[in-house]
This record gives C-alpha cells, sequence and structure tokens, in this order.
C-alpha cells in the first residue's frame, strides 16, 4: 500500500526512532515503556505519511514537516492506547494493548505524556508558523474527543442514523487525516485555498478508512495482518455502519433476531457475533459498506483536483487514495 511513498516513510522511520532513543531508561519506567512499546508495534504510520506526502506535493522540503509528523503520530498512538481501554479491546497491532499488559492506570498516564508531547513536538518550529500548526492541531484534538464521547454514547443509543454515524467517525478519525495534510501544507507555506482543499481531501478519505476499518473489524479475512480482535465491535455493540444499515434494512423478523444477538452477554461472545454476522451476510452489509466508502473517497478525490500542485504528484496521491480503499489493513 505504502511503497510509492517509501522514501518519504524512511524519512520518517528514521525521525521516529531517534526520538525513541531517547526513551529508553527513562523514569518512571512505568510511564514511558509504554510509550516506547506502542510506538514499537509500528502500524502503517498513515497520519505522518500524509504530512509529509503533503509537503512534497507543494514541492517542498519533506523534512520541513518532520516535526508535524511526530506530532500527529503521538496524538495518534495515545489515541489508540486510550481508545482500547474504552473500547475494551485486548489485542492492538497483534499485541496485548497498553491496558492488558499493564494496567488502566498505566495507560491513562502514559497515554496522557504521549498526548503532550505530540504538541510539545511543534515547538520546534518558529512562531508564526507554531501558532498555526497548534490552531489547527488543537482544534483537530478536541474533535477527536468529542467523536469519541459521540461513539460511546452510541452504543446505548437506539436509533443512530448514518448521518449521525458520519458526523461521529469525521470527528473520532477523519479529521485527523485532513489535520495532518493540512499541517504539511502549513509547512510548505502554501495558499489558504489548497489548506481548505487538502484538508477537505484528508477528511473525506478518513471517512472511507474509518467505515473500511468497520468492514473488517468483522469481515476481516487476514487476522493476524489486521492485528485486532475480530468481531471487537459487535461485542460492544458499536453503532457501525454495518449495524446501523442491518438494524435499518432488517424486516421485522431479522431485527428481532438481531436484537436478542445484540443483548447477549460477553460470556456468550462467539453466539453474538456469528448471529449479527449471520443477519449481516443475509442483508448483503458488506457490499454496501464498500460503497459508501467508495462514494466517500470520490469526494476526496474532487477536492484533490481542486488542489493547486504539481500533476504528476497529485496524480500519485490519487493512486494512494484509492489503493486505501482496497485495505485489509
Ligand atoms: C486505527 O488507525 C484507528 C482508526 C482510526 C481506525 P490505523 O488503522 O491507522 O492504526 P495503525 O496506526 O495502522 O495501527
Ligand atoms: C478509533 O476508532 C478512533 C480513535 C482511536 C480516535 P476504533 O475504535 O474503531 O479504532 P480501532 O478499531 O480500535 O483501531
Ligand atoms: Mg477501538
Ligand atoms: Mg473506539
Ligand atoms: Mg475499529
Amino acid at each position: 500500500m505504502l511503497n510509492q511513498y517509501q522514501n518519504l516513510m524512511d524519512l520518517f522511520l528514521r525521525h521516529l526512532e531517534s526520538y525513541q532513543i531517547n526513551l529508553i531508561g527513562k523514569k518512571p519506567k512505568e510511564l514511558y515503556e509504554p510509550e516506547d512499546y506502542i510506538l514499537s508495534l509500528g502500524g502503517k504510520r498513515l497520519r505522518p505519511l500524509l504530512a509529509l506526502i503533503a509537503c512534497d506535493l507543494f514541492d517542498k522540503d519533506p523534512n520541513l514537516s518532520l516535526h508535524s509528523a511526530l506530532s500527529v503520530e503521538l496524538f495518534h498512538n495515545f489515541s489508540l492506547i486510550h481508545d482500547d481501554i474504552l473500547d475494551a479491546a485486548p489485542i492492538r497491532r497483534n499485541m496485548p494493548t497498553v491496558h492488558k499488559k499493564w494496567n488502566n492506570n498505566i495507560a491513562i498516564l502514559s497515554g496522557d505524556v504521549m498526548l503532550v508531547k505530540s504538541f510539545q513536538s511543534l515547538e520546534n518550529y518558529g512562531f508564526k508558523e507554531y501558532k498555526k500548526l497548534s490552531k489547527i492541531f488543537n482544534e483537530t484534538a478536541i474533535e477527536v474527543c468529542e467523536g469519541q464521547q459521540m461513539d460511546m454514547n452510541f452504543e446505548t443509543y437506539d436509533n443512530v442514523s448514518v448521518e449521525d454515524y458520519i458526523q461521529m467517525i469525521t470527528l473520532k478519525t477523519a479529521v485527523l487525516l485532513g489535520c495532518s495534510l493540512k499541517m504539511g501544507g502549513v509547512n510548505a507555506y502554501t495558499s489558504e485555498e489548497n489548506l481548505n482543499n487538502i484538508y477537505e481531501f484528508g477528511k473525506h478519505l478518513g471517512i472511507a478508512f474509518q467505515l473500511l476499518d468497520d468492514k473488517l473489524d468483522t469481515f476481516s479475512e487476514n487476522l493476524e495482518k489486521f492485528g485486532k480482535q475480530i468481531g471487537g465491535d459487535i461485542l460492544a455493540s458499536k453503532k457501525t455502519f454495518l449495524l446501523i444499515k442491518a438494524l435499518e434494512l432488517s424486516d421485522d423478523k431479522q431485527k428481532k433476531e438481531l436484537i436478542n444477538y445484540l443483548e447477549l452477554q460477553p460470556i456468550e461472545a462467539d453466539k453474538k457475533i456469528k448471529g449479527v454476522l449471520n443477519i449481516y451476510n443475509q442483508l448483503n452489509i458488506k457490499k454496501l459498506c464498500e460503497q459508501e466508502a467508495d462514494k466517500h473517497t470520490n469526494i476526496a478525490i474532487d477536492f484533490l483536483d481542486k488542489v493547486e500542485a504539481n500533476s504528476s504528484k497529485k496524480d500519485q496521491l490519487k493512486l494512494f487514495a484509492l489503493e486505501l480503499l482496497k485495505r485489509q489493513v
């Protein structure tokens, strides 16, 4: 998926490595070891890559975006540590989650320090740039918290619409992709219009990205690559696109069955996952989810078309967006 940007990825990974060296042996170890642990587990590094891609797209040296890139990756990893507590998730990137490997208190505090360090990385920029980057970043960070709270609230709501869902995933996931690109654009000193269009491109790409994350949570065929517990969203009764559509399209009998499965206790996890999955299959929900993701990728590409930049680099980014739609991880 990322091969075409391997040089940018390598650039970021070297920067991350030099950051992580400073974590080794740092005390109190309970605070810093989990940070080193989660960062070492890898992941796609999508957000920092987007920051570098945007800077490069406007023909500026991607090195200029390294501090922004670290900032968004630290923030992302902080949000995952806390998200795994909220979602009671046991596995992340194929390994025990921080709160499982250590405990909730350690997961909360090590997440907190990463959040602060994500802001701190921006101190490396001059004042004017710092101010601009902080404004985008802080707004985004608040939105992510809003989205996460909505995600939690929706678990117990009966009538969440597709529109509510799109708003929720826009906040919890999509704005951070938009923000990453926009920060790269700021580092390249591009125009306000370009900043807005690249942000909207990232936001819609992020909506597609989360739709596919929901799909894979239930339908992933490559357990090891996906690296998370399959069926976790069903167990937590998450109002994913899949569940909302299934509730919308089911007939009375199917709906009753679906609700019965959703009410099963964690002890009957297998029965719950299989029961819900069976109804998703009857209603062809997987396909609908893919179509919805397609729709948002196309909107994203319309925004990218409006960006004024090197056209071959734009084409490369377009391809990358389409590749992301095929994600299995
Ligand atoms: C996981 O993000 C959280 C979502 C917003 C779906 P990624 O799928 O980008 O996670 P990593 O960083 O690659 O592990
Ligand atoms: C996560 O959404 C969004 C954030 C971490 C802010 P999910 O809860 O779907 O992410 P995964 O599936 O645990 O990676
Ligand atoms: Mg989660
Ligand atoms: Mg979550
Ligand atoms: Mg998920």
